[in-house]
C-alpha cells in the first residue's frame, strides 16, 4: 500500500492533499490484502487517481498560489470597490464557485425566502464558498466550512478573522475527510440552522451503488434545514431534460421531512426541512 500512497504523492496536482488524505483513499478502493502483480498495482493506481480527480482536482480551476495571492490582496483591501472584484476573482478558482459568481444573492434570496436570518451555518465540502458570503444579504452569523485539503482550510481561517470586522460574520474552517469511517464524529455537534450540501451528494456515495452515506448524512447532521443541490447539466455540459433528482425526493418523502426546490442557472436546490 505504501507504494501506491507514494506514487501518488509524487504527482504534483495530489500531493497537497497530504499522506493521510490519500492513504484513506487507497484503504477504501483497495479491495484485496496482496497486489499480486505489476496489472493489478497500475489497476488499483488508475482507481486512486480517478478518484482524486473526479472527487478534488476537477474542482480547482486555478493554482492554490495564485488563490493565495487572491487572498492576500482581500486581507490588506480597504476599498470596497477593489474587494468586490477581488471576491470575484477569487470565486472564479473553482469551478462550481465560477459558475454562481453572478447568481450568489439571487441564491441566497431564493434560499432565505422562507427561512428565518440563520445564526449557525454549517457548509459541508464547503470549497470556497465562503468567499461568497458577502452577498448573503445579512450579518452577525457564525459559519463552518468543513472540506478536505489543509492549505484550503487554513484560507478559509484566514478569511473569517477578516471577516469578523470588516462583514461582520465569523466562523471557522476544519478539515474533514468524509472517506473515513468515523468522519461524522468531526463535525460539531451544535445545532446548526442551515447546512448547505452544495454539489456533494454525488461525493459522498461517490463509487456506491446506492445513495446511503448522504441519507445517513441527511438524518444525522444536526441542522433544522440542509440545502442540497445537484448540477443541471451533464459532464458533456448537456442541459438535462429532467435534472430532478427522483431518488432523493423518495428518499426524503420516505424520511417524513419536507422538501421544497428550485432552479437557478446550472444548479437545481432542494431545500429539507426537518422540523
Ligand atoms: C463539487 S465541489 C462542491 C464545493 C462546494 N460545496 C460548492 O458547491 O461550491 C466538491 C467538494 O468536495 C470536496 N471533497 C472531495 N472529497 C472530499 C472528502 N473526502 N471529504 C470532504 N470533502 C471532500 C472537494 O474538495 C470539493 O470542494
Amino acid at each position: 500500500m505504501d507504494e501506491i500512497i507514494d506514487e501518488i504523492l509524487k504527482s504534483k496536482k495530489f500531493s497537497r492533499l497530504g499522506k493521510n488524505y490519500v492513504k484513506s483513499v487507497v484503504k477504501q478502493l483497495y479491495d484485496s490484502e496482496e497486489l499480486s502483480n505489476k496489472k493489478e498495482f497500475k489497476a488499483l493506481l488508475k482507481k486512486v487517481k480517478d478518484f482524486l480527480h473526479k472527487t478534488y482536482t476537477v474542482y480547482q480551476i486555478s493554482n492554490q498560489k495564485k488563490k493565495e495571492y487572491l487572498l492576500g490582496k482581500i486581507l490588506k483591501s480597504k476599498s470596497d470597490e477593489e474587494l468586490e472584484e477581488l471576491h470575484s476573482k477569487i470565486l472564479h478558482c473553482h469551478s462550481s464557485t465560477r459558475e454562481r459568481k453572478e447568481i450568489y444573492s439571487d441564491m441566497y434570496e431564493e434560499i432565505f425566502r422562507n427561512i428565518k436570518q440563520p445564526k449557525h451555518l454549517l457548509d459541508f465540502g464547503c470549497g470556497i464558498n465562503v468567499f461568497s458570503l458577502p452577498q448573503i444579504g445579512f450579518k452577525n452569523f457564525e459559519y463552518i466550512g468543513m472540506d478536505t485539503g489543509k492549505e484550503d482550510v487554513k484560507q478559509i481561517n484566514a478569511y473569517l478573522k477578516f471577516s469578523k470586522k470588516k462583514y461582520g460574520f465569523s466562523g471557522k474552517g476544519i478539515e474533514i475527510n468524509a472517506f473515513e469511517k468515523y468522519y461524522f464524529k468531526q463535525i460539531p455537534k451544535n445545532k446548526f440552522d442551515v447546512c448547505f450540501l452544495l454539489k456533494m451528494a454525488d461525493v459522498l456515495d461517490y463509487g456506491r451503488r446506492d445513495h446511503k452515506k448522504t441519507e445517513e448524512f441527511i438524518t444525522k447532521v444536526n441542522a433544522k434545514n440542509i440545502v442540497v443541490s445537484f448540477p443541471t447539466r451533464t459532464i458533456s455540459n448537456r442541459k438535462m431534460n429532467n435534472p430532478r433528482r427522483n431518488w432523493f425526493e423518495l428518499m426524503i418523502k420516505r424520511l417524513k421531512y419536507k422538501i421544497s426546490y428550485f432552479e437557478l442557472y446550472n444548479e437545481c436546490f432542494y431545500i429539507v426541512n426537518k422540523n
